[in-house]
């Protein structure tokens, strides 16, 4: 029985990345590894480099998400530099500036990354007006914990942690762990 069991897991999951593959029209360029499905949509531009992961089998969310690549627009970027792990139900996305995420970054599940608003604030132009946009950039060896939203312009410096549940918005310096919401420093990585 649990050879059949591990045959059908393998199938169910070559046929779900299959599916999401097909449904997937942004210009990609490197190939993820990925076990969970990847959705990647919009007109835009997605870059992976070598050895990037997505997705994580043994979790709760794993059967029932996808990750959602989706750079919107035409000049619209996602850049995923090498060895970053993403966990599941991973969404990026990108209207224009960008979402840049450095080097051995590893993403939590649940993790949402906007470069922007989407929306102005004024409520009579809410759905006309052009939102705010601006680029998000996670550097290097960046540790982002589960159910974490990174909002436009937000740029996580090098070697920092993000705690689980927080929602950055601003600009912050290395080597620091971020929490709460608005996410702020609650104190230092330490080597
Ligand atoms: C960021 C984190 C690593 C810090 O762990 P730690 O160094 O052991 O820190 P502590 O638990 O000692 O907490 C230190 C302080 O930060 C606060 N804190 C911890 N996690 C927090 C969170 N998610 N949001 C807000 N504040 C938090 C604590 O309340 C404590 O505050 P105090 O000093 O005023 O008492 C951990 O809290 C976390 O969020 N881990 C993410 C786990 C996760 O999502 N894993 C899966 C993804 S790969």
């Amino acid at each position: 029985m649990r050879i059949v069991r591990k045959i059908l897991r393998k199938a169910a999951m070559i046929f779900r990345r299959a599916f999401y593959r097909i449904l997937s029209d942004a210009h990609v360029s490197g190939k993820p590894i990925n076990s969970s499905p990847l959705l990647a949509q919009g007109a835009g531009k997605i870059s992976f480099a070598k050895n990037v992961h997505v997705g994580v089998e043994n979790d709760a969310d794993f059967w029932n998400s996808y990750a959602f690549f989706n750079p919107r627009n035409e000049n619209a970027k996602i850049e995923i530099a090498e060895n970053v792990w993403v966990g599941n139900r991973f969404v990026a996305i990108a209207e224009g500036p960008g979402i840049f995420i450095g080097k051995n970054t590893l993403i939590g599940n649940g993790v949402k990354i906007y470069d922007s608003d989407f929306h102005s604030t004024a409520p009579e132009v809410r759905l006309s007006a052009m939102p705010k946009r601006a680029a998000v950039k996670i550097a290097e060896d960046v540790w982002i914990g589960d159910n974490v939203m990174i909002l436009k312009g937000s740029e996580i410096a090098e070697h920092s942690v993000v705690a689980a549940g927080a929602v950055v918005a601003g600009k912050f310096p290395a080597g620091v762990i971020l929490g709460g919401v608005p996410a702020k420093i609650i104190g230092e990585v330490h080597g």
